[in-house]
């Protein structure tokens, strides 16, 4: 079975590569740094020749709102007018747990589009919302930072390791169409305050964070579930301490290997 990952170069592409190969799959990695892009429709047709199933785990280069939108709207209806041709059986897309609760932000109301545009084609689909990636907490920190003073919201968070979510993608990927929505997130809720207090601990960061319930997420107000899945979720295994300890465990000369 030939899957293609679009965006197979990325944080959760090169992850879910390496992994759909362990497992003796037919894999290739599509993006603009292999001559594959989704935006222009270069090498597309080339890509998707033979492939039973297509991955979506692209992310647009530009945050903009209109150059987001435009990205995954136009790089969506590329994709699935490509499979068409194709003959692929299975569209699977990365989205974010609670899109439709973050509409204040323009990237959520690209990624809601893009979501719509799968579910109005006749491609068989799977869609796997997750939640904020443990690589991407320190970020948060950092955009609701004012000199030393990090204010933040006490919403409840769920994040997962992406090592985790991209097992999780390639399980879907590797399964039926589920025309339909499955979320995962991770194994412990946080309060975004504590959460970050946890990260800049851990890295030894002098900011302070301070709890303000008109604090904000990326620049949006949130309400105090609105990061987190359902009970229906599917939950990876890595605990963000872990993982923190060791991103954030600085080489000590004396214990490597002579
Ligand atoms: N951040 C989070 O916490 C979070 C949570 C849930 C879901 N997600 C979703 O997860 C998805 C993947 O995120 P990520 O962090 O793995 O992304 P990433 O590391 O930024 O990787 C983006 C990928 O998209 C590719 N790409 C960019 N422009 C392209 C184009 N025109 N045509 C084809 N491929 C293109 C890049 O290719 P090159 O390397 O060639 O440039 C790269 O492989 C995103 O859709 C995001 O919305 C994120």
């Amino acid at each position: 079975m030939k899957i293609v990952i679009v965006g197979g170069t990325g944080l959760i592409g090169s992850k879910l590569v390496n992994q759909l190969r362990e497992h003796k799959q037919e894999v290739v990695a599509a993006s603009p740094k292999t001559g594959v892009n989704s935006l222009t429709g270069d090498g597309l047709a080339d890509a998707l020749k033979g492939a039973a199933v297509v991955v979506d785990v692209t992310n647009s280069p530009s945050w903009g709102d209109a150059a987001v939108l435009n990205f995954f709207e136009t790089s969506t209806r590329n994709l699935l007018a490509y499979e068409r041709t194709a003959g692929v059986r299975h569209h699977v897309a990365l989205s974010v747990v609670g899109t439709e609760r973050l509409l204040e932000s323009g990237f959520f109301r690209a990624k809601l589009a893009q979501e719509n545009l799968i579910k109005s084609s006749p491609i068989p689909y799977s869609i796997v919302r997750a939640t904020q990636f443990f690589e991407f907490v320190k970020s948060i920190g950092d955009f609701s930072t004012e000199g030393n003073k990090v204010r933040l919201p006490p919403a409840l968070i769920q994040p997962m390791a992406a090592d985790d979510v991209a097992s999780a993608v390639g399980r879907v990927a590797m399964g039926s169409p589920l025309n339909g929505t499955v979320e995962i997130g991770g194994p412990e809720r946080f309060r975004l305050d504590q959460l970050i207090r946890l990260d800049l601990a851990a890295r030894k960061d002098p900011r302070e964070v301070i709890t303000d319930p008109q604090g904000r997420y990326y620049g949006i107000q949130v309400a105090e579930k609105a990061l987190i899945p359902g009970d229906d979720a599917r939950l990876g295994e890595r605990r963000f301490e872990n993982w923190l300890s060791q991103t954030t465990q600085i080489p000590n000369p004396h214990l490597q290997p002579a």
